[in-house]
């Protein structure tokens, strides 16, 4: 898990460099532009949105389908405006990010065979308390995702993420449902889920899944 999170700042770090370069050399964005958005994104802290590592790994799989998915409707725009350079930043970042969403997948498999329905109701508790890590950090996240047309729609967040999600995990769209209700319902959880972090967001569910 550490050589993980090492690897895993380090690449995305290396996607906000190729970013960076991009709006400088494009001539989109000046340096002192984006040094200004860094300065405030740098500003605040982000803090660990739940506290077990099941449920991080949770947030990590369905974070990371929404930023891949973003992506690629990004790369295919950039393929439309004949923008190459664009394109392939895309899709190059766009292959990191799907690394990283199998990373968490495989996570989530083991914690499955290890207790299935503490696992469901960790992915059922994510799912409802869901929003992007940029959303809190970056000054009018929603706004800017509206104006420049960057994020995902909630439709397309459950057909392109947690859709295929559950049919890798092999967990069914009844199974997934009662695990939603339960919750709602809020009925105590299973003893071995050891929810830490006692979380209990109250936001409607898919309140902002923009990335
Ligand atoms: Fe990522």
């Amino acid at each position: 898990m550490a050589w993980f999170q090492t690897r895993w700042a380090f690449e995305e770090s290396r996607h906000g460099q190729a970013f960076r370069e991009y709006l400088i050399r494009s001539g989109l964005r000046s340096e002192a532009e984006v040094e200004a958005l860094e300065a405030s994104v740098f500003a605040n802290a982000w803090t660990l949105p739940f506290e077990t590592s099941g449920k991080m790994a949770c947030y990590g799989a369905l974070q990371e389908g929404a930023t891949y998915t973003a992506y690629k409707l990004q790369e295919d725009k950039a393929r439309c405006a004949g923008d190459s350079v664009l394109e392939a930043i895309f899709h190059l970042v766009g292959r990191d990010e799907a690394a990283h969403g199998g990373f968490y997948r495989a996570m989530i498999q083991l914690e499955l065979a290890q207790d299935r329905r503490a696992t469901i109701a960790d992915l059922a508790d994510v799912l409802s308390c869901f929003k992007m890590p940029g959303d809190g950090l970056i000054t009018n996240y929603q706004q800017r995702l509206r104006n420049s047309g960057a994020g995902i729609s909630a439709r397309v967040f459950i057909e392109r993420v947690v859709g295929p999600l559950l049919i890798t995990l092999q967990i069914s769209r009844q199974e997934f449902k009662q695990a939603l209700k339960t919750r709602a319902m809020g009925t105590p959880k299973h003893p071995a889920s050891s929810d830490a972090s006692g979380s209990s967001c109250g936001r409607p569910a898919l309140r902002s899944v923009q990335g």
